[in-house]
């Protein structure tokens, strides 16, 4: 019996099965309930006491190399079965690499920035760490007055005096002052970049946001380049037919001040949610830049005069793209972002 049963256990170990059918046979013809292993064990109650030690020994060898064999053979055929139904034909192109698409704002910052270097603009960059001097001193803040507050500011480090402080920058205006105090006139530059407040959340407002700053100091620039600059990039940015208005309004660095609203582009003027039924939605602060900021930066106000103006990139992305909460920009939720598609 010992050698009928290490006869077996070669076969067992030399069993190789290209398909289903093969292995089949193998689990009938030895370890089915009227298979081999179950015979030689029916037989082995039969066998002398003293042989009996041994004979069980190899007989469980054999079982457990049967139940093995048959388990790896199984799934050595599913595993092969599987790879060998792909079809694989090398002539095919390609499955392309799923890339990525621009986040909606940079979209807008890159049209933006399009749009005005057309017109001779550069690109300039500045800090978010700022110091109080370039956030609000130079741009014509006076210490201590009241207009500081128009901007919650995060700050890092403060000092006695006030003057000193570091801080997040409010606005993008801090990248003006850093332009005008490293360079000559005539400046020319869009400055685009993030900003903070210390705002709740809302679908409305953020804790940070962007803004793209302009500015434009020459010899003679008026207002009137003010006004057709922004009118240029309202009809290149939203479609020829926008129409754009003018409001007085306040900056320390600015004087006259406006605020640029344009028509509405929800309703076309007559009357939305949007623009709470004004028909005008606004998307920017300008101005003629303030002698005092000139001066502050070591330029000749009489020689030379200059516009600016500061404009939520959020805001013109959430017209562009109809979208309303202004959360979903920093949410990173694919689902949202997945939808502006960009050639990258
Ligand atoms: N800094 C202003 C703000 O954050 C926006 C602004 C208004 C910028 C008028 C300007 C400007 O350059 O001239 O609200």
């Amino acid at each position: 019996m010992e050698e009928r049963i290490q006869s077996l256990l070669r076969e067992i170990d030399d069993f190789k099965a290209k398909t289903k059918d093969e292995l089949e046979a193998f689990r009938l013809k030895f370890t089915s309930r009227k298979g081999i292993i179950n015979d030689l064990f029916e037989e082995f109650k039969q066998i002398p006491g003293e042989q009996k030690k041994n004979v069980g020994k190899i007989l469980n060898q054999l079982k457990q190399s049967a139940e093995s064999k048959l388990q790896q053979v199984s799934e050595w055929l599913e595993s092969s079965s599987a790879s060998e139904t792909i079809d694989i034909d090398l002539t095919l192109p390609p499955i392309p690499d799923k890339v990525g698409n621009l986040h909606p704002l940079t979209l807008t910052k890159n049209r933006i920035i399009e749009i005005f270097e057309r017109l001779g603009f550069n690109v300039e960059d500045g800090p978010e760490i700022e110091d109080d001097w370039h956030n609000f001193t130079a741009l014509n803040f006076p210490l201590n007055h009241p207009a500081r507050e128009m901007q919650d500011t995060f700050f890092i480090k403060k000092s006695a005096e006030g003057g000193g402080d570091i801080l997040l920058r409010t606005h993008t205006s801090n990248v003006q002052i850093r332009m005008m105090q490293n360079g000559k006139p005539p400046f020319r530059a869009i400055m685009p970049g993030r900003v903070y407040r210390n705002e709740a959340i809302s679908a409305r407002a953020h804790c940070f946001f962007h803004q793209v700053e302009g500015l434009y100091v020459d010899r003679k620039v008026g207002f009137a380049d003010l006004k057709q600059t922004l009118y240029h990039f309202a009809k290149e940015m939203f479609g020829k037919d926008t129409k754009i208005r003018f409001r007085p309004s306040f900056f320390p660095f600015t004087e006259p001040s406006a605020e640029i609203d344009i028509s509405c582009l929800i309703c076309g003027g007559s009357g939305c949610n949007v623009c709470k039924y004004s028909g005008w939605v606004e998307i920017a602060g300008s101005g003629m830049v303030h002698p005092n900021v000139l001066r502050n930066c070591g330029i000749d106000p009489e020689e030379f005069t200059g516009f600016a103006f500061g404009m939520g990139i959020e805001r013109v992305t959430m017209l562009r793209y109809q979208i309303n909460d202004l959360r979903l920009f920093s949410e990173n939720d694919v689902r949202f972002l997945k939808q502006f598609q960009s050639v990258l």
